[in-house]
């Protein structure tokens, strides 16, 4: 019987031993110590022993029951030690590793242009008027001068809300805004939206202008020449030249149409200028007399300038975007560009 005793023991020591989750332990606890174990057997037996021997037999049962506990709860905290090790491993942090970017949002090119703009005007004495986009045609046209048969006004060319409620095809509509609220001298730009009804490479439905107005005593073309050729250096670099060519708005008299020397091949002809040397910009003129006597500004004391550029097209020269689309589908990759 002590053979078997010590039997059990070797046996239930190495056992434990190779034993690694804690499951599979308590299989162990059960079959070891358990009652239907060996040992439980054994204790059931001792009645058939001789008295005598009974005692000792009794406590050496005990004492393998006793350790063979002792292994098992010691193998527990192994367990219990390596499967914790186990999950810091797998949650560890590695600090040497970079960090993930969160990805910060920048200005759409439309703006940062719209920005760089104002900074220009307001460096040279400028302030920023506003109007809204949403326009009656008084302020879009016949402030402006503009006759009620004009084909400007046709539906197939303004997008109009109402009867008299429109979106401004122009941002002429605040230098009437401010002519009406403010006497001479005048000196504003007012960058926005502008709506009209095209739509293809170079014409978006929804585009953008800055307009400039300028009103005081003696204010002549040579003013507004000198001015937009400050402008077009401020913007585009000392090489570039800006020329004007006769053409008709009916708000300004004389008009004029803005063209500045080609952004790429600085006047030699490339693609970009279709081989002209020339880009067109925008129009502009004097004041026409009838549209400071609609606005109550005294046509015989006051002359002024007007002018109008295209932003977009601004902003496609100086990014060398060439369809006018990409600038309103909101592809992020391409807006990231622009960081
Ligand atoms: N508003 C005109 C246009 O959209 C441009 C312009 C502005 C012309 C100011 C003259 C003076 O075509």
């Amino acid at each position: 019987m002590k053979e078997k005793l010590v039997r059990v023991l070797q046996t239930a020591n190495s056992d434990i031993k190779e034993v690694y989750s804690l499951h599979d332990l308590l299989l162990l606890k059960s079959r070891y110590i358990g009652k239907k174990s060996e040992l439980n057997g054994f204790m059931q037996k001792l009645g058939t022993l001789p008295k005598d021997e009974r005692p000792a037999f009794g406590k050496a049962v005990n004492k393998v029951k006793e350790e063979i506990s002792n292994l098992i709860s010691l193998r527990e905290k192994e367990i219990i030690e390596s499967e914790y090790q186990k999950k810091l491993e797998s949650e560890s942090i590695d600090i040497t590793m970079p960090g993930r970017k969160r990805e910060i949002g920048s200005l759409h090119p439309i703006s940062k242009v719209m920005q760089e703009i104002e900074d220009i005007f307001i460096s040279m004495g400028f302030e920023i008027a506003e109007g809204p986009d949403i326009e009656d045609e008084f302020h879009n046209f016949d402030a402006l001068n503009t006759p009620a048969d004009h084909p400007a006004r046709d539906l197939s060319d303004t997008f109009y809300i109402d009867d008299d409620v429109l979106l401004r095809t122009q941002t002429s509509t605040v230098q009437v805004r401010v002519m009406e609220n403010h006497k001479p001298p005048i000196k504003i730009i007012s960058p926005g939206s502008c709506y009209r009804n095209e739509n293809d490479a170079s014409h978006s439905p929804m585009f953008h202008q800055v307009e400039a107005l300028v009103v005081d005593e003696n204010i002549t073309f040579a003013d507004l020449q000198d001015m937009l050729n400050i402008f077009v250096k401020k913007m585009f670099g000392d090489k570039i030249e800006s020329r004007i060519r006769p053409h008709f708005f009916p708000f300004t008299e004389p008009s004029a149409e803005i063209d500045i020397i080609c952004v790429k091949c600085y006047g030699a002809g490339c693609n970009l200028c279709k081989g002209s040397g020339w880009l067109e910009m925008g129009g502009a003129g004097m004041v026409d007399p009838n549209v400071f006597d609609i606005l109550g500004i005294d046509s015989e004391k006051y002359t002024g300038y007007a002018f109008g550029l295209g932003i977009d097209r601004i902003a496609m020269l100086k990014y060398r975007i060439t369809d006018i689309r990409l600038l309103y589908e909101n592809d992020i990759r391409f807006l990231k560009q622009f960081k």
